[in-house]
């Protein structure tokens, strides 16, 4: 099935190994171990892989899942479709093809029936992240971070600890720092304009997001937009990582010879240059507030908070790292992937843009909302929220399963028994265009579904871009934030002409779904 000849001229197709050998800064330089790794990597497809497979073909209860049949055989079927850069909508395929519960790989699941996503993902449940998480994992549970904590009481009493910093009424404080950066956007945009400049948008609302999080996170934002580009190194650190766990994470039995590998030669662990970052951020604000006593100063930004949360010994250093940490490396490209979809599908639906005009145009003529729009009053505008709910809906930023452990005792999904240990879990993707669950036009950019009568209570509860259960998005709230004050100014100040009006975008997803395409900005006469 699997000829050495046939492995090495795959793995040399693979983005992730082309990355390992091409980027010396990152992964370093592998080139030269090339046999060494094949032949490890034969012998642990043997022994984890093969053996168990055939097992599980013979006498698992769930030999009669459906799914695509070299499937059946090995996690690297699975890793090949990622690698692909479409696996968000072969997962939507698989569905349509094999119904609601697909085998995507030996012993992991892909489910899309609502009562079983709802089983699975419920906020008490008893089912654990598995180890499809390892590619961003620490060794040392101290030092491991709340996304990738696979253990359910040590994620909850993490989650404890840091959740008043996103919840609906600390989000009045990071107003101000949203205002900033996109009064930033806004005077780019203008520039863009009078210069008649093709922007990458997509790379454009990467430094927009960026800077609006150091600006919350650290009171400092990265100057991305003002220069144009990263100049921190934090973006490809960060994609290089996510890419490694939509890639790594289906075959996370080769995370540790990987890694091992890298750190042999010298290389830094993943996210390293963030969380370097993030420790000098804590330390110059900790210098800075040396002479903190409680009461004594008015703390406003998230590192102040999480300091003065230190300061009462509610937190310790490894939390603020990766809390803070947390924002820049999750609150960055999902956010950039949000809004840059958000403006191709109203620049591409002029009629649903224009409603949208109208709607911020008379409440603002009306005194109703402010320029800039407060958080308050973007809450006040149906239609504003149905755009973001449809984008969102749409155009999940995460592309792949969120892969949970079937726990003791076992469970039943779409009318199997998963024992103890079977990883299952559902795909945003494939919920958000699942015509039981959305209507018949799921692929319509129609924000119209979630107003009056036609919402359903369904659809609501399978909106999955934030993830389920006890392991939903943490900063759920300061992307809201972002997205409901940004948009609107940038479409109540612009139209905006694509360079392909005619093709559809193209998108890379591994773990995150990266749109790419390029547009013309254009100052509107009445800016209202
Ligand atoms: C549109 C924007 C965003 C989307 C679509 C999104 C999506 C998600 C999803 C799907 C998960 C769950 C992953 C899983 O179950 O494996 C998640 C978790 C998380 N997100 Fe977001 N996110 C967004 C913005 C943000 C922002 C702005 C922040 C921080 C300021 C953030 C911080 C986190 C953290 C810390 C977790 C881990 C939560 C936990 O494990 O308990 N996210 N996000
Ligand atoms: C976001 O705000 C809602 C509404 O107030 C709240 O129920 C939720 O817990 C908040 N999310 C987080 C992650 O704190
Ligand atoms: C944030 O930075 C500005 C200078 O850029 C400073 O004036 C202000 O005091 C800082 N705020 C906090 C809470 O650190």
């Amino acid at each position: 099935m699997l000829s050495p000849k046939s492995v090495q001229s795959w793995l040399s197709t693979s983005p992730i190994f082309q990355d390992i050998s091409r980027s010396n800064v990152v992964y370093g330089n592998f080139q030269g171990h090339g046999i060494n790794i094949l032949s490890s990597i034969l012998i642990l497809i043997i022994t984890y892989y093969v053996i168990p497979t055939l097992f599980e073909f013979l006498f698992s209860p769930l030999g009669k899942v459906p799914g695509p049949f070299w499937a059946r055989f090995s996690r690297w079927w699975e890793y090949r479709r990622v690698a692909n850069g479409r696996s968000n909508l072969e997962y939507i395929r698989w569905h349509k093809k094999y119904g609601p519960v697909v085998r995507v790989g030996p012993n992991r699941y892909s489910i899309s029936r609502p009562e079983d996503v709802k089983i699975v993902y419920d906020i008490s449940s008893k089912f654990t992240k598995t180890d499809y998480y390892k590619p961003l994992s620490h060794p040392d549970p101290d030092q491991q971070s709340v996304f990738t904590l696979q253990d359910n009481e040590m994620h909850k009493n993490r989650r404890r600890k840091v959740s008043a910093l996103y919840s609906m009424s600390t989000m009045v404080s990071y107003e101000e720092a949203v205002d900033k950066m996109t009064t930033v956007c806004v005077r780019k945009l203008h520039q863009f304009s009078e210069e008649k400049r093709l922007v990458a948008i997509p790379h454009f609302m990467q430094y927009y997001a960026f800077d609006v999080i150091g600006e919350i996170t650290f009171n400092k934002s990265f100057g991305m937009m003002e220069k144009e580009g990263d100049t921190t190194g934090l973006i490809p650190d960060i994609r290089s990582g996510n890419d490694a766990l939509g890639y790594l994470g289906v075959i996370p039995d080769i995370v540790p010879w990987v890694y091992g590998l890298r750190s042999l030669v010298g290389i830094l662990p993943k996210a390293q240059v963030l969380n370097n970052y993030a420790i000098t951020q804590i330390n110059q604000h900790r210098q800075a507030n040396s002479g903190f006593k409680k009461g004594a100063r008015k703390y406003e930004t998230f590192v102040t908070k999480v300091l003065n949360m230190e300061a009462e010994g509610r937190m310790t250093e490894p939390n603020m790292r990766d809390v803070c940490g947390a924002n820049i490396g999750a609150g960055s490209d999902t956010t950039a992937i949000t809004l840059s979809a958000a403006l191709y599908y109203l620049f591409t639906n002029t009629e649903k843009l224009e409603k949208l005009r109208q709607e911020i145009d008379a409440n603002t003529k009306e005194g109703r909302v402010s320029d800039p729009l407060t958080f308050q009053e973007a809450q006040g505008l149906p239609y504003l929220q149905a755009v973001i709910k449809e984008t969102l809906r749409m155009h999940p930023a995460v592309g792949a399963i969120l892969p949970r452990k079937v726990p003791k005792g076992g469970c039943h999904l779409a009318g199997y028994y998963f024992p103890e240990g079977a990883e299952v879990g559902a795909n945003s993707w494939v919920l958000h265009y699942s015509r039981d669950i959305y209507g018949p036009d799921p692929e319509h950019f129609r924000p119209e579904r979630w107003i009056g009568e036609e919402k359903t209570s369904i659809m609501d509860s399978m909106m999955f871009a934030f993830g389920g259960g006890s392991k939903t998005c943490l900063g759920k709230n300061i992307s809201l934030l972002e997205m409901t004050k940004a948009l609107p100014q940038i479409i109540r100040k612009f139209d905006m002409v694509l360079e392909h009006p005619e093709k559809p975008v193209p998108t890379r997803c591994a773990w995150f779904v990266y749109p790419e395409y390029n547009g013309w900005f254009k100052a509107r006469d009445s800016s209202a």
